[in-house]
Parts: C-alpha cells; structure tokens; sequence
C-alpha cells in the first residue's frame, strides 16, 4: 500500500506560511489575472487563482477578455499593467484564443511580474539555476517531495511528458535536486522500460490513466500531474492509480495530489515579485 501525497494539506500548510508572510510586509503584492475567451475549464483555474490571492491577502485585479479580442489589445493591456506599480505579477491563462500568438504574449510581460516563469529570461534562469520565480507546477512537484523528505539527489527520476510549462521545467529542477534525469515523450523508443527504472516517476502528458501498474518499478514513488475528464464527468490522471498504487512507495491521488500545489506556487512568486520590486 503506497502512502497518499496529500496535496490538499501540504497545499494549506505553504498558504499559512505565505499568508504570515504577507501579513509582515509592507507592501500588499498585487496579481493581474488575464483571461481571453470563455474556456470553461480556465474560467475555473481563474476563479480559483483570484480566490487563492484573497484568502493569503493579495491584491488581485482580474481582467476577463472577449473571445475575439485582438492581440494589439492584449498586448495594450499587458503594457499598462507592466507599468502598474501596485500590480507585481501578470498572469495571462493560456491557452489563447488561436488568432493571438502565445509567444508574443509572453514575451511582452516584463520579466520582473512574469510569476507564471514563462518568459525566456525567466526560462533561461531555471536552466542555470539562478532563478527568482519557479514555474508553479514543477514546484509544486518539488515541494511535495519535500514535505514527504523525498530527495531526488542520486536517484533515478524519469519526467514523461516534454512541454514547456510542466516537461521541461521539472527535468531541469529534478536535475537541480541532483537527481539523473530522464525526459519521456512520445517519440520516446521504449517508454515501458524508461518509466520501470524510476525511483521517481513524474507524469504529464494529458493521456488519462496511460502510466499502467506494468510500467512502475516495485517502491517508486509516482507524482501524477495529469487531469483529464473522463466521459462521465469524473476526473483522473495520467496514471492508472488502480494499478499503480499497489507497486508504488507514495503516489499522489487525483484531484488533491499535485493540482492544489500549482496556484499555491503562483501565490508564492507574486510575493517574492512583491519583495524583490521592494529590495
Ligand atoms: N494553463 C494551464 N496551466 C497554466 C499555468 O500554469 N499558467 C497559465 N498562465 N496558464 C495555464
């Protein structure tokens, strides 16, 4: 029987500390929350985000597009708040509508209020280690690790999934940890036998239940970063939990695993936007 991660606590045990934080401050950090489109499933990551920054005493502003708003006035929008002095983090919900350009949207926050750790600058930090803001779902991950004194250094840690905001970023920090890392992806030649020699198995590829018992090694501890809608309404991962968990060490569930964990870390890197724009 593997032992639950429990997001949910862990989660409300950071919101505490960050909250105390915040109370101590001078300075009451402030979040822009961007959403363009109507997106029911970023509607709720938005409302979730906002009610988070109030519950820790953030400031936030949210900013509801339409659909059809073009990208210059996106591109307005982040400008002005760029310059907004009570403003120390921009959050833009991806994805966009297809007639706007992510990049350019990324691009155009200034890196200093880019709390989702999405522009290059702040990408090019997590690659050598010299970060202020962590993108919020791989330290989510960390965090969680952490909290159950699981510590990559010298283990194996097998990454499936290679994209931007999760993938990639959680090789590099696992790397940082001083795990040795592996990053699966769907060209990868045989996955099965990659994902059998984690201690450390870390899954986002947006695939529900595709990590089997069969493909986890007895005692690994399995961190599920998937959410997908199953046909009747239900949620689960990318991994099989029926057939995981028996094998694995600590698994997290889903929901309450790694999902709680992602905002927590978007409310950390508003404060320190908040605490380095104050320095
Ligand atoms: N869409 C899915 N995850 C994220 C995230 O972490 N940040 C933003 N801005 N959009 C997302």
């Amino acid at each position: 029987m593997a032992i639950l991660i429990d997001g949910k606590a862990v989660s409300a045990a950071e919101r505490e500390l960050i909250k105390e934080q915040i109370s101590k401050m001078t300075v009451k950090p402030g979040l822009a929350v961007i959403l363009v489109g109507e997106d029911p499933a970023s509607q709720v990551y938005v409302r979730n985000k906002k009610k988070a920054c109030a519950d820790v005493g953030i400031y936030s502003e949210s900013y509801d597009l339409a659909a059809e708003t073009s990208q210059a006035e996106l591109l307005e929008l982040i400008d002005k708040l760029n310059n907004k002095d009570d403003i120390h983090g921009i959050l833009v919900q991806l994805p966009l509508p297809k007639h706007i350009d992510e990049t350019a949207v990324i691009n155009a926050i200034v890196p200093e209020k880019d709390v989702d750790a999405f522009h290059p600058v702040n990408v090019g930090k997590i690659m050598t280690g010299d970060y202020d803001f962590l993108p919020c779902t791989p330290a989510g991950v960390m965090c969680l690790l952490k909290h159950y004194n699981i510590d990559p250094s010298g283990k194996e840690c097998v990454v499936v999934g290679r994209s931007n905001i999760v993938g990639k970023p959680q090789a590099m920090l696992l790397l940082h940890a001083n795990g040795t890392v592996t990053i699966c992806h769907s060209r990868t030649k045989d996955l099965k036998a990659k994902c059998l020699e984690a201690d450390i198995l870390v899954v986002a590829i947006g695939k529900p239940d595709f990590i089997t018992g069969d493909m986890v090694k007895e005692g690994a501890v399995v961190v599920d970063v998937g959410i997908n809608r199953k046909a009747d309404g239900k949620l689960t991962g990318d991994v099989d939990f029926a057939t995981v968990e028996p094998k694995a060490s600590y698994i997290t569930p889903v929901p309450g695993g790694a999902g709680p964990m992602t905002i927590t870390m978007l409310l950390k890197n508003t404060v320190k936007a908040a605490e380095l724009k104050g320095e």
